[in-house]
């Protein structure tokens, strides 16, 4: 399979020649046909530069859906199906691509509302500055199990768990490609913070990511960085060109979030092979995290307090006085005078079995 390449062309002639199921993850910003007509005046009096571009225009909208349909199509086809898809539009075509995808049988998982703190305003002030675009992220189907790294994404979002409304500023700056001649490169570059957020949350590190619309490439840069692959189809050599500059430059960062590292589960170990083990001693006593004695093994998989038997994740809930609670994070052993978490040792015992086996 080819990756962190650009083909250039139509991708729906493109997407047809890729084999199925080969995609883990799309983002696919298209035309939004947004109809513009007539000069655009900000209040200084120069013409404000939208959306004009040819790649935008088409004869109607039956015309758009014509191919909408046929892109969304050749996806549906090519995505893995533990994969997801990522559809950016705004009010113009956004409901139109989520009619398309419910009918081809795309599960909608959210709709994301991007809104932009510096959004474009209204210049003729004729009705509300249009501040958010929609993201409507999808499985492949209902039953389809794609990958959400959801305490990733609780992490980045100061340990509360992430909503569907991101806050995240429109490309300006330096982030900005600009020509010779300062004016932008791309009408609708999207900011990179925006794909850092749809790639941190539904990839894992090595996942091939297609963008059918590559533009100038944001989809790819935040791929390479994050460790991911890319595949972009982009029918104008330019935006090529300059995607291919600005991917060349990038850096690739893997640390315990680009690695997904919050999201793997624990080894799944039982009281008694950590005793079998002798990572345990049977009838051992059991802390809390400030040292102070609860209780202690009984019998290989129960604890044993003053008063009763319990697994391990009552008798915490009991001494926390909650409904349930984790043992594994709330149990402590002593080693050497020094305070040991039962949790660390599944992982040890873990450890010790995958050396065993190689
Ligand atoms: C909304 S822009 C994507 C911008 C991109 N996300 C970025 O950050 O630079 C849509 C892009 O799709 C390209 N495009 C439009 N129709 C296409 C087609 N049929 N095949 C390939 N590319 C197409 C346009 O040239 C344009 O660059």
């Amino acid at each position: 399979m080819q990756k962190d390449i650009i083909l250039n062309g139509d991708c729906v002639e493109i997407l047809k020649t890729l084999p199925n199921k080969s995609i883990n993850l799309i983002f696919a910003d298209p035309p939004y046909f947004m109809q513009t007509e007539g000069d655009l005046l900000r209040v200084g009096g120069d013409k404000f530069r939208g959306v004009e571009d040819e790649w935008d225009k088409f004869n109607n909208l039956a015309h758009y859906d014509e191919f909408c349909k046929a892109w969304l199509s050749e996806c549906k086809r090519i995505l893995k199906d533990n994969g997801s898809i990522w559809v950016i539009g705004s009010f113009q075509n956004i409901f139109r691509l989520g009619y398309i995808m419910q009918d081809l049988g795309f599960w909608i998982l959210n709709d994301v509302i991007w809104t932009k703190p510096n959004p474009v305003p209204n210049f003729k002030g004729t009705r509300f500055c249009n501040a958010h675009e929609t993201l409507l992220w999808c499985a492949k189907d209902k039953n389809a199990k794609y990958t959400f790294n959801y305490k990733t994404m609780k992490y980045l979002n100061n340990n509360k768990q992430e909503k569907s409304v991101w806050n995240i500023g429109i490309c300006i700056g330096n982030e900005r490609l600009k020509g010779d001649d300062g004016k932008k490169v791309h009408s609708t570059q999207k900011p990179e913070s925006l794909l850092e957020k749809v790639v941190l949350s539904s990839s894992k590190e090595g996942d091939l990511i297609l963008d059918p619309f590559f533009g100038t490439g944001t989809t790819g840069v935040v791929a390479k960085k994050f460790g991911r692959h890319f595949l972009g189809i982009e029918q104008n050599k330019l935006y090529i060109q300059e995607a291919q500059k600005r991917i060349d430059k990038i850096e690739i960062i893997s640390n315990k979030i680009t690695r997904a590292e919050l999201e793997i589960k624990p080894p799944k170990v039982s009281l008694k092979s950590l005793i079998k083990a002798s990572f345990l001693i049977s009838n051992e006593r059991l802390y809390n995290k400030a040292g102070v004695y609860i209780c202690h093994l009984y019998e290989g998989e129960k604890v044993r307090d003053e008063s009763e038997i319990l697994s391990i994740h009552k008798m915490a809930a009991k001494h926390l006085n909650k409904s349930n609670h984790n043992g594994w994070n709330y149990f402590y052993i002593m080693r050497d005078s020094k305070l040991k978490s039962l949790d660390s040792l599944r992982y040890e015992y873990q450890m010790q079995i995958n050396k065993l086996k190689l």
